[in-house]
């Protein structure tokens, strides 16, 4: 079937790999259309399936309103491929959702009422509304995973799911593509905190885990989410979000710090030479996470090269930090019983300028 007259909603599903999943799809969401009444067109976002995605689309277009996009110079990736979407949706009201069955598609007409409101409404699928569930078989990990990751996204939104893949808005409401700039999964999270709008309405919804085919999500999708997260809050809080996010790495590498100072002690070193020791460890997490989360964005150094001047750099500070600790620990009862306190009465002495990771 082709798309004839003007569809009133364009459905938007990236794919890669699924093939199995894609003519129980179809069926499902067509039911659901013709059953409300409403004309749409299905566009499949396609990153180049090694499967046979492809070619069940293409036969599915003779059936159904579909249209197979086939973005080509660009990386695999699910964000941009639903960005791809919205440059090709012909009607102004957009519903974006996963391939695998996992939203229930009975949905969709309320997601689409809710745009009627006017413009400047986002409405997102939501497990976490009043009513919204998700799969009992997962596992203790695996929530703990997700409910970690919407946490982390609490504060740049109100919307109880920013993790959601189900939503619907206006295209008139999307900020401009080259505005957007999301990395790996959470598309809706990245609209909801760069668009502009006054409401996000929440339906709920109960989130099956796929039967057919496995996710594509991954531990680098993991990394790619912190440093999608990372962009956002810079976005939304500038500068205090670097500070804050500094200030929690040197925190850890405190933790890291205080460990090995213990633990060496624990098998019989002196509290000087543990305490000269320790500050490696230390300094060495710290130069890592920033590598990793801090700085990742930016253009990187060799890793060796970058290390020795971190190292270089704390070294100076950690010369007159441990010289302190040395003379108040020989000379002071009180700190000699409290080392812990001369330890960190002059520890920022030891922390490096973000500036040697930044160039
Ligand atoms: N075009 C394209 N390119 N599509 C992709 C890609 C890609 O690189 N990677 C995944 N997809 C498609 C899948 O084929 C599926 O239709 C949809 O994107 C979601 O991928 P899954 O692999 O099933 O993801 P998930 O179930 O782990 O995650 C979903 O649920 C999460 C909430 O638990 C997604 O909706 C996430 O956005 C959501 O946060
Ligand atoms: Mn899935």
């Amino acid at each position: 079937m082709s798309i004839t007259s003007e569809p009133e909603v364009s459905v938007i599903v990236p794919t890669y790999r699924e093939a199995e999943n894609l003519s129980a799809l179809c069926a499902a969401l067509d039911g659901v259309m013709q059953a409300g009444d409403i004309a749409y067109e299905l566009l499949i976002v396609d990153d180049q399936s090694p499967d046979e995605t492809i070619r069940i689309a293409t036969e599915l277009a003779d059936e159904y309103p579909l249209r197979l996009i086939q973005p080509v110079g660009r990386d695999r990736d699910l964000s941009l491929s639903v960005l791809d979407g919205f440059e090709a949706a012909e009607s102004d009201k957009i519903v974006v959702m996963d391939a695998d069955l996992s939203h229930p598609v009975d949905v969709i007409p309320e997601l689409v009422r809710e745009l009627d409101a006017g413009p400047g409404v986002l409405v997102a699928g939501s497990r976490y509304a009043p009513g919204g569930a998700f799969d009992r078989h997962w596992s203790f990990w695996r929530f703990l995973n997700s409910w970690l990751a919407t946490s982390l996204a609490r504060p740049l939104t109100d919307c109880r799911d920013p993790m959601t893949g189900f939503f619907a808005v206006r295209k008139g409401d999307l900020p401009d593509t080259g505005r957007l700039r999301p990395i790996g999964y959470k598309i809706a999270l990245e609209i909801m905190v760069r668009g502009d709008f006054s409401r996000i309405v929440e339906v709920p919804i109960s989130f099956r885990d796929r039967s057919i085919g496995t996710s594509k999500m991954n531990l680098k999708q993991q990394f790619n989410y912190l440093r999608h997260l990372r962009r956002l809050y810079l976005y939304r809080f500038g500068g205090l979000a670097e500070f804050v996010h500094y200030g929690a790495v040197g925190l850890s590498g405190f933790v890291v710090d205080i460990c090995v100072y213990y633990l060496l002690q624990l098998v019989g070193l002196d509290h000087r030479i543990a305490r000269l020791i320790s500050f490696w460890p230390a300094v060495s997490w710290n130069w890592a996470l920033n590598r990793i989360t801090t700085f990742g964005d930016r253009a990187r150094r060799p890793r060796g090269h970058q290390w020795m001047e971190f190292v270089m750099a704390s070294c100076i500070g950690f010369a007159f930090n441990w010289g302190i600790y040395v003379t108040l620990t020989s000379n002071f009862h009180f700190f000699d019983q409290y080392r812990l306190l001369a330890l960190i009465s002059h520890l920022s002495l030891a922390s490096p300028p973000p500036a040697c990771l930044t160039s």
